[in-house]
């Protein structure tokens, strides 16, 4: 596939791109080894819904909010609510794990003149304390949350914020994501997208076409054609 061209800012996504959320639940020891992945699934897949739903009913709440009443339908699914559990796993949540490849990914993009970016769902404070517990403060541009626009992603108002934001087309955005109706999405937009497919999803039966697919965020400076 032809490289991109044209692109002046990588905006990521956070949670699954930047980010591993399975490393809260896989850091707990108090949940027995073998439910700590079905946890993650369905805390996220609960998370995930969530964000949507407020979004169709016009009642949003901020992403933490969001996250702790996932994570309440999840540990009560699993009959192990109890409120110091909860309290740690949200703590593991506040400071995810950021993938290996990141942060020389994010320097090598910045050494060949491009800007970086988030744009998350994650509230300002929850991507405050994630990219600083990660170690990434040097290495963004700017860290956008959908909360300035009180709604969650797909809505495309979110990715036009960053477009205002940062003050460029959406042409001239590569948008990674690790999840896919967030790519799918962002492609819809008009942005040009790099489908990190972390966890070999199938595609989307939705509008858009990410431009490339991947499997790490290693391969995305090599997509790009240097900046002049
Ligand atoms: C994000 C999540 C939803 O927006 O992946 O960071």
């Amino acid at each position: 596939m032809s490289s991109l061209t044209g692109i002046r800012v990588c905006v990521f996504d956070a949670y699954g791109t930047i980010f591993d959320f399975a490393s809260a639940a896989a850091q707990c020891s108090a949940i027995p080894q073998d439910r700590r992945a079905a946890l993650t699934a369905l805390w996220r897949d609960k998370q995930l819904q969530y964000t949507w739903l407020r979004s169709l009913q016009g009642q949003y709440v901020d992403f933490w909010q969001v996250t702790g009443d996932a994570l309440d339908f999840a540990l009560d699914s699993f009959d192990i609510a109890t409120p110091a559990l909860r309290a740690q796993l949200m703590d593991l949540y506040a400071t995810l794990s950021a993938f290996p490849e990141v942060p020389q990914t994010l320097l090598s993009l910045r050494q060949a003149g491009f800007r970086t970016a988030i744009l998350s769902n994650g509230s300002p404070s929850m991507l405050d304390t994630a990219v600083r517990g990660a170690g990434l403060e040097d290495l963004f541009d700017a860290v956008l949350s959908a909360d300035a626009v009180g709604v969650f992603k797909t809505d495309p108002r979110v990715y036009q914020y960053a477009l205002t934001r940062l003050g460029v087309t959406a042409d001239e955005v590569s948008f990674q994501s690790s999840n896919a109706w967030d790519a799918f999405a962002a492609s819809a937009f008009g942005m040009r997208v790099v489908w990190c497919n972390r966890y070999a999803q199938r595609r989307e039966r939705l509008p858009g076409a990410p431009d490339h697919e991947v499997r790490s965020l290693a391969e995305l400076p090599g997509l790009l054609a240097a900046k002049s």
